[in-house]
């Protein structure tokens, strides 16, 4: 589904890539992981067309993306959920959710029925201002507004930071729910033992570079690659 080749980046002279490579295949959750810092989001902001690859391929579905205007990789089927949200604050929840349908591509999976039935909390706020919703809200709506846009691959880039416990399990119940209905996600969190338990392989940057990948159960294994590569 995404396959990503040799992908460097940097901030004017300040070089944060170094040639990363991964894929993720149709209805996988793969995570990235790393200490603060190590590239993660650049990673996600260089595939997205964010941050302008300075080398490197970002295929999807065969179609080398890199260098692409941000919409265009994103009709391209991969549907973001940013750090900091970044929801509408002055359009209602309702809004914020058509405002992304617009830019569908592709027969709709994703209705706002859908969303509301995944998110029961937002049909309660449909008529409510992002500005009103509690930060737990605007993450339940930047993760259905990504949805709107019937992406191939979600991507969520530390989805449950600064979010009360509950709110966060309520998060997890539902990432959960939407890969056992076979969405493909790539996933960014500091929670590392949720990750575990959720997704199916990782990838572990370490100053821009891959310095390890495996599955879950390969990661749980080797406590190691926590001291190493993961504490904060
Ligand atoms: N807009 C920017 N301008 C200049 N440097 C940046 C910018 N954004 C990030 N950096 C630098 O690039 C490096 C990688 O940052 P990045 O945000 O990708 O890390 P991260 O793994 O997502 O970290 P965190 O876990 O804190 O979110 C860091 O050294 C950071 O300071
Ligand atoms: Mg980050």
């Amino acid at each position: 589904m995404l396959h990503v080749e040799g992908l460097e980046a940097a901030y004017g002279d300040s070089q944060v890539l170094f040639g990363v490579s991964f894929a993720v295949a149709a209805g996988e959750v793969v995570t990235l992981l790393g200490r603060n810092g190590m590239g993660k989001t650049t990673t996600v902001k260089a595939i997205m067309g964010l941050v302008r690859p300075r080398a490197g391929r970002v295929v999807i579905e065969g179609h080398d993306v890199a260098g692409e205007p941000p919409f265009k990789i994103a009709q391209c089927g991969l549907g973001l959920v940013p750090e900091g949200r970044q929801i509408f604050p002055t359009l209602s929840v309702e809004e914020n959710l058509i405002a992304t349908a617009a830019h569908r591509f592709g027969p709709p999976r994703w209705t706002l029925e859908r969303v509301y039935t995944l998110f029961p909390r937002l049909q309660e706020r449909s008529r409510n201002m992002g500005h009103q919703l509690s930060g737990g809200e605007q993450q339940m709506l930047a993760i259905g507004r990504a949805l709107m846009t019937n992406p191939k691959l979600v991507i969520l880039d530390e989805a449950t930071e600064g979010l009360a416990p509950l709110i966060r399990q309520e998060i997890w119940t539902c990432l959960k729910t939407l890969k056992d209905e076979g969405e493909a996600i790539l996933i960014i969190d500091k929670n590392v033992d949720a990750l575990a338990a959720f997704a199916d392989r990782h990838i572990i940057l370490e100053k821009g570079r891959v310095v390890w990948s495996g599955n879950s159960a390969a990661l749980i294994a080797d406590p190691v690659l926590k001291d190493r590569y993961l504490h904060v």
